[in-house]
């Protein structure tokens, strides 16, 4: 009933629409609409109620990543169902971790800006307010913490399978940086949470930057966002999408350990098979040329010395021989 109310108060846009034309229509007394209408305002929808008038919805502009916005019309069974909307916040990725026991599996935590967003391996992730996509995903799969890394690559082609769709040319640079143009458009860090055997917790952090046209010196070669690449995409509609997706392929994976589909989208949107790259560790610096990505998800690569290897998510980052890929 909550969601035929939320659709119909929904489709009726700007208009008013009475108690006792909703009773008709949904099959239910005035005192009882009046009772969902309560506990949607206290949810956080923005319902306007007006004597003789009746109800409406008063929507957010358009682009503002709250619950109201991104669950309307949100095809998902759990991802998103419970969505966390921050102004402001230091990382969402650290609220995330302080939450994840209480809060059910698909739960966004989300925010317009954070102070303290955070890259991988220690690094800054800038993260200014409504310029991107700042959200982390609490994830609960029963299944070993050994498999948990395959969740970045399912996370990365969801991205990218999604950006395509929407018409624009993103790649993977594996394992969980989205590439457009040469220049980095999106990153994932993924944190666990885990005993031996079992995962307590992941947090899928996803950064994408959307809005933003200028960045600082220091990552102003490598980075880049969609409307920068001439794509003035709602972020509304990419998190939808995305949510979708990923949740498609992260159910394939943990109920029935498929990764047949994650794996092709990487491979089909790889930034990197086929081409030389260096591998790095901290010091050390490899020239290999990347052959493929098994079905671990590892990438496989040839070294100068003609030997082939395989390299697992974590161990190493991957630079272009001329530059950033
Ligand atoms: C990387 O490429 O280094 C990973 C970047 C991940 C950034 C996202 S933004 C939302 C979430 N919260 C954080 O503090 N980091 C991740």
């Amino acid at each position: 009933m909550r969601d035929k109310i939320i659709e119909t108060i929904l489709d009726s846009k700007d208009e008013f629409i009475s108690g006792e034309e909703l009773s008709k229509k949904l099959g239910i007394s005035r005192a009882a609409i009046w009772k969902h209408m309560k506990a949607l305002k206290e949810e956080g929808y923005n319902i306007e109620s007006v004597n003789r008038k009746g109800y409406r919805l008063i929507e957010d502009p358009e682009d503002l990543l709250t619950y109201q916005n991104i669950s309307h019309k949100l095809e998902t069974k759990i991802m998103g169902n419970n969505i966390v909307h921050f102004e402001t916040i230091d990382s969402t990725n650290d609220y995330a971790k302080k939450v994840a026991s209480q809060e059910p599996e698909g739960t966004v935590i989300i925010s317009e800006e954070q102070t303290k967003g955070k890259g991988r391996i220690g690094r800054q992730w800038h993260s200014k307010s409504k310029e991107g996509i700042w959200m982390s995903i609490i994830l609960k799969p029963n299944m070993i913490p050994q498999k948990a890394p395959f969740i970045t690559l399912i996370a990365g082609a969801s991205i990218a399978k999604v950006l395509n769709d929407l018409g624009v040319q993103a790649n993977i640079k594996w394992p969980n940086d989205i590439i457009i143009n040469n220049k980095k458009v999106a990153g994932i860090l993924t944190e666990l949470s885990a005993e031996i055997d079992r995962i307590n917790y992941i947090i899928l952090g996803i950064g994408i930057n959307v809005k933003t046209m200028e960045f600082s010196q220091e990552i102003s070669e490598i980075a880049t966002s969609l409307y920068k690449e001439g794509h003035k995409i709602s972020r509304v509609d990419i998190i939808r999408k995305i949510l979708k997706e990923f949740e498609n392929l992260y159910l394939q994976y943990i109920n029935k350990e498929l990764k047949e589909e994650a794996l092709d989208i990487c491979r089909q949107h790889s930034a990197i098979i086929g081409k030389d790259v260096y591998l790095i560790k901290g010091e050390e610096k490899e020239l290999v040329k990347c052959l493929d990505m098994n079905q671990a998800g590892n990438l496989v690569v040839r070294t100068k010395d003609n030997i082939i290897k395989e390299i697992m998510s974590g161990e190493v980052s991957i630079r272009g021989v001329k530059g950033y890929v």
